[in-house]
């Protein structure tokens, strides 16, 4: 077979070279006898065993990894320029099927090393921890098991880590807290438990902490508060207890911050809009979170998303929304915003008029009391997605209501609305869901409804109706649900 050294030779002068075998022969023996292998050919070894353990290459992509190119041609292979060494290995989406070579861990010249979205199995080698040039670690979207090895420790450059969606148990090694580069760690979508560690604090270049859907338990350590870089904190589904500590609050350049589907108790701080200007993205969603939404998240004017529903949130909404003109989804459902002695709890509708860009909101199952203002039609007309269900709206229905044409879906089910639904409502020709059940809407159900082509579900039950729907006439080919008191085709 052919020898390491040819193909070396072969590749530095031209591929082409190769076919005149012996011309490489006397290259080799004339130029480089004295020439040390030693790394580069450490690397084509390390190479050829990582690829002796894929056991499955659909778009034979390894097959480029033969005598024919050097390696630093093969594919997914990156070589510095000068020393020839494996500087990037890069191998993603490729549907790769096998173990990874405790070899790799011989390509000391490594600073990248990326296999995400491949079938990789079995644990993640300890010998990585020698590339102690390593920057980038990408493993996600394997299958990966076993634990974090504590070897990565060795990795003493290492920016990013980012290891989630695999099938990783036992909880985060301390050793990771010797990274003093990382920036980046995702461990998302593993089976690692132990608690989010206190030790974590330790590394403040963090700047993007990924952890989600993990079952760590516990609760957030007040040692995350040294992360002074954090931009990005997602900890859903991660089964954590107790309250967010107010150091947390005083990392002033995070972004993103996603704690939704835990179990976390106690309030926010009321300073938390002044301690946040740059704040974006807000998830805090199934909690047990009590006390106001503090209004001082008035001041967080790069807020787009707020999705604080399923809580126990109280007191009267008191953010001034028209400083939050990028926000574009308001989730507050299932708190109780209702304020004792408040005689109307929705004149903070008209400062949603400034939020051009809203496109959802949802306030359901809020104890919301009082009258719908005609200012609702001044919402956006992005806006496809309002509900105001099962709250104690009472009064009229504004046909104000027709100007939100962008509407998909309106749901106003259970509320006190009396009178007539507005006709304006036939304006609203991109709905499909629309419920107005259970409430004392009087008759005639406007025939406007009828123009409504895109409608999927109508509930209109559970009203003072009298049906009075023309056969043949609007849409009663489209679903129409449980309609206990309409039907179609009711007059022949
Ligand atoms: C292999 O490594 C040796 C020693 O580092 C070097 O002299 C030689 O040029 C390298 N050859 C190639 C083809 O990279
Ligand atoms: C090496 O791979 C290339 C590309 O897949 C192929 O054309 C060539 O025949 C292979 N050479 C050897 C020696 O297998
Ligand atoms: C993952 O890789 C497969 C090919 O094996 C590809 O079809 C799929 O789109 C990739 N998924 C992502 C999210 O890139
Ligand atoms: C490379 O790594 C393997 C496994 O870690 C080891 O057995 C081997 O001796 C190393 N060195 C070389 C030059 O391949
Ligand atoms: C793991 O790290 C320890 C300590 O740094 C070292 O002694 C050991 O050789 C490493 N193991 C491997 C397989 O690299
Ligand atoms: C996580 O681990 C638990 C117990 O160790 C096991 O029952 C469960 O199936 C694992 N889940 C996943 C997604 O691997
Ligand atoms: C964190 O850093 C401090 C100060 O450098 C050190 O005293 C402490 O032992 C470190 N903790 C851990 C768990 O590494
Ligand atoms: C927040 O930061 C300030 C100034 O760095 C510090 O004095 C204060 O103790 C910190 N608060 C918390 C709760 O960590
Ligand atoms: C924050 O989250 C949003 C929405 O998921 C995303 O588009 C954005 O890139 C994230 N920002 C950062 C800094 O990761
Ligand atoms: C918003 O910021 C301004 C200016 O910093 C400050 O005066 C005001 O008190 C803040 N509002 C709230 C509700 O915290
Ligand atoms: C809301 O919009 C109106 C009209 O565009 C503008 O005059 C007003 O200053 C805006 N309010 C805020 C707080 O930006
Ligand atoms: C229904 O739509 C047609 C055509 O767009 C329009 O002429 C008619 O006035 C509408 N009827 C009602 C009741 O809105």
């Amino acid at each position: 077979m052919n020898s390491p050294q040819a193909m070396i030779c072969s590749s530095s002068s031209s591929r082409i070279s190769f076919l005149f075998y012996g011309v490489v022969i006397i290259c080799l023996t004339s130029a480089t006898v004295s020439a040390s292998y030693g790394g580069n050919e450490t690397d084509y070894h390390a190479l050829l065993s990582f690829k002796s353990k894929i056991i499955h290459d659909p778009y034979k992509v390894l097959s480029t990894w033969n005598h024919s190119f050097h390696f630093c041609d093969w594919i997914g292979i990156t070589c510095g320029k000068r020393h020839k060494r494996v500087t990037v290995l890069r191998l993603y989406s490729k549907g790769l099927e096998g173990s990874m070579s405790p070899h790799v861990g011989n390509l000391s010249f490594l600073r990248k090393l990326s296999l995400v979205n491949n079938s990789f199995q079995g644990s993640i080698p300890h010998e990585l921890g020698r590339l102690s040039r390593l920057r980038r670690l990408y493993l996600n979207d394997n299958k990966f098991s076993g634990v974090i090895p504590t070897n990565l420790s060795g990795c003493s450059n290492l920016e990013e880590l980012q290891l989630g969606g695999n099938k990783l148990v036992g909880s985060i090694p301390k050793e990771i807290s010797l990274l003093r580069k990382l920036s980046h760690l995702v461990i998302q979508d593993n089976n690692l438990t132990g608690g989010i560690p206190p030790f974590l604090g330790n590394i403040t270049s963090m700047e993007m902490f990924s952890a989600r859907w993990n079952p760590f338990g516990g609760s957030i350590p007040d040692t995350l508060g040294l992360w002074k870089s954090l931009r990005v904190f997602y900890c859903s589904g991660c089964n954590l207890y107790g309250s967010i500590p107010h150091s947390i609050f005083n990392l002033s350049l995070l972004v993103n911050f996603s704690l939704p589907g835990n179990h976390l108790t106690g309030s926010l701080p009321s300073e938390i809009g002044n301690q946040l200007p740059y704040l974006e993205f807000l998830q805090l969603r199934d909690n047990e979170l009590t006390g106001v939404l503090p209004p001082s998240l008035s001041n967080c004017s790069k807020l787009g998303y707020i999705e604080m529903s399923n809580n126990s949130f109280s007191g009267k909404l008191t953010i001034d929304f028209s400083k939050l003109r990028d926000i574009y989804l308001l989730r507050l459902q299932y708190n109780n915003f209702h304020e004792r002695g408040e005689a109307d709890d929705f004149r903070f509708v008209d400062s949603l008029k400034n939020c051009t860009r809203l496109v959802w909101l949802e306030l359901e199952n809020c104890n919301l009391i009082g009258v719908l203002p005609i200012s609702i039609g001044n919402l956006s007309d992005q806006l496809t997605f309002l509900s105001l269900a099962e709250n104690q709206l009472f009064g009229s229905l504004p046909s104000s209501i027709g100007s939100l044409v962008g509407l998909t879906t309106l749901y106003l089910h259970s509320n006190r609305f009396k009178g007539k639904i507005p006709t304006t409502i036939g304006k609203l020709q991109k709905l499909q869901f629309l419920e107005l059940h259970s409430n004392q809407f009087s008759r005639p159900i406007p025939e406007a409804i009828m123009n409504l082509t895109m409608l999927i579900d109508l509930y209109l039950d559970y009203n003072k109706l009298k049906v009075i729907i023309h056969q043949g006439h609007g849409n009663c080919k489209t679903r129409l649900i449980a309609l206990k008191n309409l039907a179609c085709n009711v007059q022949k």
